[in-house]
C-alpha cells in the first residue's frame, strides 16, 4: 500500500496515530490538572518502563493536555548534554515570552524577574527581555548557585504566576534516571514542598525501570509519588494499535494478520509500529492479509536488527559486548552480577566500571542490587544471533 500514507510511526518519541491502552494514567493526569487548578495538591507522576514501551509518547501527551488548558509548560530531557538548571531555564523562555505583557499582574512580573535571575545563574551574559518592566516587582534571587534553592524559588514564583493567570505550571522531565544525584534530591524536595503548600504546579518524570528506586533513594518521601509502570500492550489493545490507524484510512486487517503481528511483537509498542509499518508497505488493495503480515514481520525484524538493536550493540566497546553476551545467556529477565563474573572467570568487583558504563549508555539497568538486566526487550535474542569474532 502507498508508503506515503503509511500511518505507523516506529521511532523514539514519535506520536502514534492511535495512542492506545493508556486510559488510566491519562485520566489520572486530567484529575491532577483539575486538582491543581482548584488549589489542591497532586503528587508527581512517575512513568517508568523498558525502552520503546511508550514513556516519552505518554509524557508528551501529558504536556499537550496541560498546554491545551493554557498552562505554563516545560518539558526537558535529562542527560542530553545540559544540566537540569540550564535545560529548564531555556525551555521556559518561550512560554514565559508568550505570557509576558506590559499589563502583567504583580505575580507574573515577579515570576519574570525570578526567571531572569535564574537565567543569569547559568548564563551571566544571557540577554532575555520580556518587554515588561520588572524593576519594581518583587522576585529575583534565583541565582545563589545552589540548585535546590534557585529551582525552588523559580518553581514557587512561576506557580504563583500561573495561579494568578488561572492555570498551573507543568514540569515534565524525560530520561529522569539520568539526572545527577543533586538534581534528583532538589527535584524531590521541591515537589514535596509544593505538595505541602498546594503550589499550582504538577510534575511528571519518565525513565527506565530503575527510576522509582533512584527517586526513593534520593528522598524517602518520593515513595508517595504517583507511579505508573508503562508496559507492553495486551491482546485487543495491541490489536487496536494496528487496526485503528488503518481503519482511519479505510484499510482493514484480517484477524489472522493482526494475531501474527501482536504475537511477534509481544505487544511492545515500538515493535508494533515497526511491524505495522512494514506490513502496510507489503500489502496491496484495502485489506491486510496474513501473508502481508508474514512479510511485514520478517522485514520489520531486519529493520530492527540493523537499526534499533544494532545501534545499541555498536555503542558498546568490545569488553562491554563480552559482558552483554554473558548476560544474554539469561535472556531478557536479568542476571546476577556475581553469576556473570563467574561466567567470565573474574571477580565481580572488577566489572564495576563496565557495568557503570553500560548503565550510563542506557543499555542495561539494575532492577535491584546485584542484578543487571537489558533495557530493551528482545536484546538478549539479538545478541545471541550475533556471530562471535
Ligand atoms: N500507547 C501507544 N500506542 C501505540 N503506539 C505507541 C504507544 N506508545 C508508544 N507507541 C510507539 O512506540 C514507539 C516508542 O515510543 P516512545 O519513544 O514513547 O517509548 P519510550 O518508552 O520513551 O522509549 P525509550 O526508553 O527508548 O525512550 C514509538 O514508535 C511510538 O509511536
Ligand atoms: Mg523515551
Amino acid at each position: 500500500m502507498d508508503p506515503v500514507l503509511n500511518p505507523y510511526s516506529p521511532g523514539a518519541g514519535r506520536k502514534p496515530a492511535a495512542l492506545v491502552g493508556r486510559d488510566q494514567p491519562r485520566t489520572d493526569w486530567q484529575v491532577a490538572l483539575d486538582r491543581v487548578e482548584i488549589g489542591r495538591s497532586a503528587q508527581p507522576f512517575v512513568l517508568y518502563g523498558l525502552r520503546g514501551v511508550g514513556k516519552t509518547v505518554l509524557l508528551s501527551d501529558f504536556r499537550r493536555a496541560a498546554a491545551d488548558r493554557g498552562w505554563i509548560v516545560a518539558q526537558v530531557e535529562a542527560g542530553a548534554g545540559k544540566s537540569l538548571r540550564q535545560a529548564l531555564g531555556e525551555t521556559l523562555h518561550a512560554p514565559l515570552a508568550d505570557l509576558a505583557r506590559p499589563s502583567a499582574g504583580r505575580r507574573l512580573a515577579s515570576a519574570l524577574k525570578t526567571a531572569l535571575s535564574f537565567k543569569a545563574s547559568y548564563d551571566p551574559a544571557g540577554t532575555w527581555n520580556f518587554g515588561v518592566d520588572v524593576a519594581g516587582a518583587p522576585g529575583g534571587g534565583a541565582d545563589t548557585g545552589v540548585l535546590e534553592t534557585d529551582l525552588r524559588k523559580l518553581v514557587h514564583d512561576l506557580a504563583a504566576a500561573a495561579d494568578e493567570e488561572g492555570v498551573g505550571l507543568a514540569i515534565l522531565i524525560d530520561e529522569a534516571q539520568d539526572l545527577d544525584p543533586a538534581e534528583l534530591v532538589a527535584l524531590c524536595a521541591i515537589a514535596h514542598a509544593a505538595a505541602q503548600d498546594d503550589w499550582h504546579v504538577l510534575f511528571a518524570v519518565a525513565g527506565l525501570p530503575s527510576l522509582p528506586r533512584v527517586l526513593t533513594e534520593a528522598k524517602s518521601y518520593a515513595e508517595r509519588f504517583n507511579y505508573h509502570l508503562v508496559k507492553e500492550l495486551r491482546g485487543s489493545v495491541a490489536a487496536d494499535a494496528l487496526t485503528k490507524p488503518a481503519a482511519d484510512d479505510g484499510v482493514a486487517w484480517d484477524g489472522a494478520a493482526v494475531g501474527l503481528v501482536v504475537e511477534e511483537s509481544a505487544g511492545y509498542p515500538y515493535f508494533l509500529q515497526q511491524f505495522g509499518q512494514d506490513t502496510w508497505n507489503a500489502a496491496s488493495g484495502s485489506r491486510i492479509t496474513y501473508d502481508d503480515a508474514r512479510v511485514g514481520v520478517a522485514t520489520g525484524r531486519g529493520a530492527l536488527d540493523t537499526g534499533f538493536f544494532r545501534v545499541r550493540w555498536d555503542r558498546a566497546t568490545r569488553a562491554e559486548q563480552k559482558y552483554l553476551r554473558a548476560m544474554a545467556e539469561d535472556g531478557d529477565d536479568g542476571s546476577s552480577s556475581g553469576e556473570i563474573a563467574n561466567r567470565l572467570g573474574r571477580r565481580a568487583t572488577s566489572f564495576g566500571p563496565i557495568r557503570a558504563n553500560l548503565i550510563a549508555k542506557g543499555l542495561v539497568y539494575a532492577p535491584e542490587h546485584g542484578v543487571i538486566a537489558f533495557t530493551v526487550p528482545g536484546m538478549a535474542a539479538f545478541i545471541n544471533r550475533q556471530p562471535t569474532s
